[in-house]
């Protein structure tokens, strides 16, 4: 059975056409009906269809003739390059798919690097070949020269239009093997590569099957965790769920576990039956590295009586969203109980950020983000910082180190010059240049992480009219001359607010974020003041003007005396009203906060 099983995913650059390949693939094979398709077909979460890129992986069933196709679609922005990594170890093989009109990109080159690392048989395509600037034998000797084949054996291929797919198709059951046939009656091993929660059924776990079989009915138990369960129902994805009565060593499907709690669960754990462990002695199978957090958060629920629910609803979210880490965070002055959680990006933080609000119906606070720090206190160790509101003051510190990043950027030669201004403006240092074909550059630099993750890809794309891409990674840890900023409003320190920032550029960023803070408040019925504060002292300040109600809209004519006395009324009110005076930060002014 398994030589007719196939599978595979599609890896490439943001927006390159995986998706739309994919819908070609599921039209081809019959798995969508016509008049149910619909573009980006697996692009199933609504945030993916408003936004209009692939933000969690999908498998996929598809049957092709006598075979069987997993196909597993992959995000393609850098912030969720874990979901990819974790598809690429449940499959045998992926296409490369170039866009044409762009040609090879950042992500492209960090995609395959992690296919070849898992000894993935490398499937390359050039897509778009229907569009009028597509520069199809450009790009084809690109990938040429980049994986060392003819450029005859490179795909060409229009997603849109479906020319091409069906040859590629059937390559893919060429040139892929199927997975390593394995003793028939060996124990259970599968690895679960994603999870869900469903309220009835408990976690769902999407798994590939290496060896032995899982039927339905069956008790389970997870090797890390130690959890048991039993096997409620076990399917395969068409893309829904579908029941079966078992899955079979080489195949992609889930089993609903009936397990409630979120922890026992873990995307990189081993899958076995309970039977085989009582028989055998079942070894786990390599599991994923932990990703790395590059950027931190602290989550704070608005109403502090949401505490708990926040806290099930980011292990729920866990369980969807493998990158995503927490933990509880000492309670904070004024904004109460919260979370600290890790990231993988500024675009992860808002997807997540829009994912508790929508999917949990959360109101809640997120700090600025900030990358962590290591901090040597003249007396003490030397201690983590994940926030900027917990730093100490700078007499305090002996030294300070901040994480450091390894950059790739691709882009057209022509923009050699603009990218080395934005590149030194982010204090980061080129230590290699090389050319790909003609007129392609990959530039390497090391700069400092904080000035990468938030919104350094924003401004390469305006620094390259968008043509220029990018790929990074921690290098390892620096020496820096840097100090905490704090933003009073109405003259109260607000946390969530704070920042760690270079001494050098504290004036600029004072003045900035209290400008910016200055757009985004609604105005009060009183004036109210915005102060950036460093080491006790002021550096920067705005000031929002006092809503002006008027109060004497409906005198008319007569003695001004009425109005004055109206007016004086307004004026005490208004003085009663900043002595009490609070300002409610509403929380969608965290979350705009949050992009520089
Ligand atoms: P992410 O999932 O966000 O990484 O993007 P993706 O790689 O899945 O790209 P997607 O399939 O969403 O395609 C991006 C855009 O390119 C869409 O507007 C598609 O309609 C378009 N597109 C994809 N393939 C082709 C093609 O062969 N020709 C043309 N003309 N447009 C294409």
């Amino acid at each position: 059975m398994t030589e007719k099983l196939r599978n595979f995913c599609i890896l490439a650059h943001i927006d390159h056409g995986k998706s739309t390949l994919a819908d070609r693939f599921l039209e081809i094979t019959g798995t969508v009906e016509k008049r149910r398709m619909r573009e980006q077909f697996l692009d199933m979460h609504p945030l993916e269809r408003e936004k209009g890129i692939t933000i969690k992986m999908q498998p996929v069933r598809m049957r092709y003739g006598e075979y069987i196709l997993n196909l597993i679609d992959t995000p393609g922005h850098v912030d969720f390059t874990y979901e990819v990594s974790r598809a690429l170890a449940a499959v045998e093989g992926a296409i490369l798919l170039v866009d044409a009109t762009q040609g090879i990109q950042a992500q492209t080159l960090a995609n395959l690097r992690l296919a070849q690392n898992e000894n993935l048989v490398i499937i390359p395509v050039v897509n778009k070949i229907d569009l009028p600037s597509a520069e199809v034998e450009k790009t084809a000797e690109e990938l040429s020269s980049l994986l060392a084949v003819r450029p005859d054996e490179i795909f060409r291929v229009s997603a849109k239009t479906g020319e091409g797919a069906e040859e590629l198709l059937r390559a893919v059951i060429e040139k892929i093997p199927p997975p390593a046939a394995k003793l028939k009656d060996a124990p259970l091993r599968a690895l679960i590569f994603d999870s869900q929660f469903d309220p009835y059924q408990g976690i769902i776990a999407y798994l590939r099957v290496f060896e032995g079989k899982i039927k339905k009915g069956e008790r389970i138990r997870f090797m890390a965790t130690k959890a048991e369960g039993e096997a409620l129902e076990v399917g395969v994805f068409l893309p829904e769920r579908t029941p079966r009565e078992e899955l079979d060593a080489g195949e992609i499907g889930y089993v609903a576990t009936g397990i409630k709690e979120p922890e026992k669960v873990r995307v990189g754990d081993t899958f076995t039956r309970y039977i085989d462990m009582s028989k055998f002695r079942v070894s786990p199978l390599p599991g994923y590295r932990e990703p790395t957090p590059m950027v931190y958060a602290s989550i704070f629920p608005e109403n502090q009586d949401d505490y708990e629910i926040l806290r099930e609803s980011l292990k729920k979210l866990k369980l969807n969203d493998a990158a995503l880490s927490f933990e509880p965070e000492d309670a904070s002055a004024a904004l109460g109980r919260g979370f600290r959680a890790g990231f993988l990006g500024a675009l992860h933080i808002e997807i997540v950020a829009e994912r508790l609000k929508r999917e949990y119906g959360l109101k809640l606070i997120f700090s600025h983000p900030s990358v962590s720090f290591r901090v040597k206190k003249r007396e003490g160790e030397m201690e983590n910082i994940y926030s900027a509101a917990k730093m100490s003051l700078a007499h305090e510190i002996e030294f300070l180190e901040e994480p450091e990043a390894g950059v790739e950027i691709m882009t057209p030669a022509r923009f050699f010059g603009p990218l080395t201004t934005l590149i030194h403006e982010c204090a980061g240092i080129i230590y290699d240049t090389s050319s790909l074909g003609v007129e392609r550059l990959l530039i390497k630099f090391r700069a400092p992480l904080r000035e990468i993750i938030i919104d350094f890809h924003d401004r390469l794309k305006s620094a390259s009219q968008g043509f220029a891409s990018m790929a990074y990674g921690v290098s390892g840890w620096k020496r820096a001359d840097l100090i905490r900023l704090d933003i009073l409003v109405a003259g109260e320190k607000v946390e969530a607010f704070s920042e760690i920032v270079p001494r050098e550029k504290v004036y600029l960023a004072a003045r900035k974020r209290v400008a910016k803070l200055k757009e985004f408040l609604p105005r009060e019925l009183f004036t109210v003041a915005l102060q950036a504060e460093v080491e006790g002292r002021i550096i920067a300040r705005e000031t929002i003007p006092a809503l002006k109600k008027d109060v004497t809209g409906y005198l008319y004519g007569g003695d001004r005396t009425r109005k004055m006395k109206l007016w004086e009324k307004q004026q005490k009110g208004k003085k009663k009203l900043k002595e009490m005076g609070r300002v409610e930060i509403p929380s969608e002014v965290f979350i705009k906060m949050l992009k520089k």
